[in-house]
């Protein structure tokens, strides 16, 4: 149960996804076993409608995990795009480095090791699209730092806004949650309210934001 859409309906759309590559369902089978949470498969392919109608050539990604939004997104280009992917975990950098080995885009993506917070503030080249999927409590810290990379005209995605339905309602909020639900609900009234910017909470996955910065 997501409580973000009803069961019946994700098992209908995640039942006519086409195949992806083996080496993505490779990835996909490893953090279902390991435990590992990567985007969900109709977040994915979201993704990859956002990418081949953009084109976003330079990418930036807060949270790599085992790398598997960053091919995703490679695939969906076949390669035409630069992603440089921020983790703070050398155990995932580490699995990351092997999966990537593995596709066909291993120059496409730089992984920089670090907290987030800090190599955001250090980064200065700029991005068309940013994939925040990280440390929710943090949202509204990446986001702000991610602004000044973001070429006018950009979209910054954020994945798991709604977090489980919890941000939506009082009603499912779990007692040790409440810190990472109040601050994710600062986060979605501040991206609504940005002048410069505009939002939209899409209810796909564990709710996705995507915030355009205007030209
Ligand atoms: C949800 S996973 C990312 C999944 C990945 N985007 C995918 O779909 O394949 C979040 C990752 O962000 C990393 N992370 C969380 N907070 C971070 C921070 N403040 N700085 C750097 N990495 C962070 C975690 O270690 C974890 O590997």
């Amino acid at each position: 149960m997501s409580n973000i859409s009803e069961d019946y309906i994700l098992e209908y759309i995640r039942d006519i996804l086409p195949r992806r590559e083996e080496y993505l369902e490779e990835m996909e089978r490893y953090a279902i076993e390991n435990h590992v949470p990567i985007i969900e498969p109709e977040v994915a392919q979201f993704l990859r409608v956002l990418l081949k109608s953009k084109k976003p050539k330079d990418i930036l990604e807060v949270g790599t995990a085992i790398g598997y939004s960053a091919l995703v997104m490679c695939d969906a280009q076949k390669g035409d795009c630069r992603i440089t992917t921020i983790e703070r975990r050398d155990d995932m950098i580490k699995l990351a480095e092997e999966f990537i080995s593995k596709s066909p885009y291993k120059s496409n993506i730089n992984i920089l090791r670090g907290e987030a917070e800090d190599v955001l503030s250090e980064i200065t080249d700029k991005y068309d699209l940013i994939f925040i999927d990280a440390a929710k409590g943090q949202y509204l810290e990446f986001f702000s730092r991610s602004m000044n990379l973001l070429r006018p005209g950009g979209l910054i995605v954020s994945d798991n806004v709604l977090f489980k339905g919890m941000v939506a309602t009082d009603k499912l909020v779990i007692r040790r949650k409440k810190t990472i639900v109040k601050r994710l609900r600062s986060f979605l009234k501040y991206i609504n309210e940005l002048e410069g910017y505009t939002s939209s909470v899409i209810p796909v996955g564990d709710g996705l934001a995507l915030s355009y910065k205007e030209v």
